[in-house]
């Protein structure tokens, strides 16, 4: 998977230097290159904004420089996504579903944003993080490659994406390690029973038990079979 991200301020991405993206790029499981906006000014001071037709406040990211940056590195698989807090919400279905692609390249707006005229040419999806506003589209653009790139061949751990929060539409179920007590509280004994039966259920319970206190609204969507409906109407009592 290739990650481009055209951006004015290539130096925002460091973070991803470090940690799993990190050793996964250099590993070359995954591609990220940074290309700076500007870097295709003609404009002799490297101009990239202007003031907006019709007035308003702020200044607009020309539409010529982000056409010709697009242009720089397109392909036949590449697919746009513009981060802007007026795209569809950032979920973990779409997260999967964009892991699956070849090429995606991220633009990120800054200022007041960019001319409508070339996003309307060259963006394929508009994506938001939330529903606030950021003062770019740098921090979204680095939420969604790293949660992107946990579907990556190679960058996680085999079974770590199956087992963790939203995988089945369920919060994850409570970890523990070592100590065996810590403040007086021990481990819950079925995890210490080595029976790998017990334990899935336990799991699997702990997890419908902690969705259903901290996001209710998950479980509607949730995958739940004939026991976990019994269980769940229990704790609804
Ligand atoms: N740019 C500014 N705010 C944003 C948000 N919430 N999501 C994506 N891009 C943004």
């Amino acid at each position: 998977m290739k990650f481009d991200v055209l951006t004015l301020f290539p130096q925002m991405f460091e973070p991803l230097k470090q940690s799993i993206i990190g050793r996964a790029v250099k590993n070359n499981k995954m591609e990220i290159n940074l290309i700076n906006i500007r870097d295709f000014s003609k404009d002799k001071h490297k101009k990239v904004d202007d003031t907006v037709y019709g007035g308003g406040a702020g200044m607009l990211i020309k539409p010529d420089v982000v056409w010709d940056a697009y242009n720089s590195i397109k392909s036949e698989k590449s697919k746009v996504i513009y981060l802007t807090p007026q795209g569809k919400t950032l979920s973990q279905g779409k997260v999967e579903e964009l892991s699956k692609e070849e090429h995606l390249i991220l633009l990120c707006g800054h200022y007041e944003g960019i001319d409508q005229r070339v996003l309307d040419k060259i963006v394929d999806e508009e994506i938001s993080i939330g529903d606030y506003v950021l003062t770019g589209g740098e921090i979204p653009a680095m939420v969604l490659i790293d949660s992107v790139s946990r579907y990556i061949d190679g960058v996680l751990a085999n079974d770590s994406v199956s087992e963790e929060s939203f995988a089945n539409g369920l919060l994850e179920y409570p970890q523990y390690t070592r100590p065996e007590e810590f403040l007086g509280i021990k481990v819950p004994e079925v995890l210490q029973s080595g029976h790998h039966e017990n334990i899935k259920k336990w799991r699997r319970k702990e997890a419908i038990k902690v969705t259903y206190i901290k996001r209710p609204e998950l479980l509607k969507i949730a995958k739940l079979d004939d026991e976990d409906k019994k269980f769940l109407e229990e704790l609804k009592k």
